[in-house]
C-alpha cells in the first residue's frame, strides 16, 4: 500500500484558498448589499457582482470534488471524536458550498422583480421557478440561514486550525499551504 501523502494535492490547495477568498468576499458583499443603504446604481451593481461570483462557486466546487479523488493526507486529529468532528465539518462545508449558491439561484428566479440573472453578462441563467412572492420569501430566509451557517462553520474551522497549529504544534497549516 502507498503511504498517505504529507500534503493535500496542489490543485486542492489552490482551490481551498481561492474558494476561501471568494466565499469570504461573497459573505461580506451579501451582508453589505442587504444592510448598508446606497444609491440604486451601486446596490444593483453589488447584487450583480454577488450573483455572478456566487454562481462561480458551483464550477469551482465541481473541480474541487474532482481534485478530492487524489490521495489525501492521513488525519491529524488525536481522538476518534476529533476525527469525526473534522470529517463532519468538511462534509458540512461541501454541502453548504452547494446549497448556498443553489438557494441563491432559486431565490433570484422566484423574485417578484423578475430580473434575469446574467452571470458576468455572458448568458441568461435558466429560471427553474417563476416569480412567486411567498416562495421568494422562504428561499430568501433559507439562503440567509445557510450562508450564515457557512460563516459559523468557518469560525469553528479556523479555531480548530489555531488549536492544531499552536497547541498541538502538529504543523497542520503546512499541509494546505500553497
Ligand atoms: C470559507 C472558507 C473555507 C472553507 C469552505 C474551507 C474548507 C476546508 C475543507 C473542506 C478542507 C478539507 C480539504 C478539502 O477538501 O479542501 C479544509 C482543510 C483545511 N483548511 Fe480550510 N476552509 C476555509 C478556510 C480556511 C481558513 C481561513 C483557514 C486558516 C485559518 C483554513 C485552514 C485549513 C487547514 C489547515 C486545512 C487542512 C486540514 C488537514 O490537513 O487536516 N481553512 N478546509
Ligand atoms: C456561496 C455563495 C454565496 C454566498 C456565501 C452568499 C451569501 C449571501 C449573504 C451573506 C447574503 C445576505 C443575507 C442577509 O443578511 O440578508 C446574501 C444575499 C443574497 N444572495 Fe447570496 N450568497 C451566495 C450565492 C448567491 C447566488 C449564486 C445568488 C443568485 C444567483 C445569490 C443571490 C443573493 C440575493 C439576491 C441576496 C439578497 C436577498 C435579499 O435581498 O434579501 N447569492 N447572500
Amino acid at each position: 500500500m502507498t503511504p498517505a501523502p504529507a500534503h493535500w494535492s496542489r490543485p486542492l490547495r489552490l482551490l481551498h484558498w481561492l474558494m476561501a477568498a471568494l466565499l469570504l468576499a461573497l459573505l461580506a458583499v451579501g451582508w453589505t448589499m442587504t444592510h448598508v443603504q446606497r444609491d440604486l446604481g451601486t446596490t444593483f451593481a453589488l447584487y450583480q457582482w454577488h450573483k455572478s461570483y456566487g454562481l462561480l462557486v458551483l464550477p469551482l466546487l465541481a473541480l474541487r470534488l474532482a481534485a478530492r479523488l487524489a490521495p489525501t493526507p492521513a488525519p491529524l486529529e488525536h481522538s476518534r471524536l476529533e476525527r469525526r468532528a473534522a470529517r463532519a465539518a468538511h462534509l458540512g462545508f461541501y454541502a453548504l458550498m452547494l446549497a448556498v449558491p443553489l438557494s441563491g439561484w432559486l431565490m433570484a428566479a422566484a423574485s417578484p422583480l423578475a430580473l434575469p440573472t446574467r452571470p458576468f453578462e455572458l448568458f441568461t441563467l435558466p429560471a427553474p421557478v417563476g416569480p412567486d412572492e411567498a416562495l421568494f420569501e422562504r428561499l430568501q430566509f433559507l439562503h440567509e440561514v445557510l450562508a450564515y451557517a457557512l460563516l459559523a462553520l468557518l469560525v469553528l474551522h479556523v479555531l480548530a486550525t489555531l488549536k492544531h497549529q499552536f497547541l498541538d504544534r502538529d504543523g497542520i497549516l503546512r499541509r494546505i499551504t500553497l
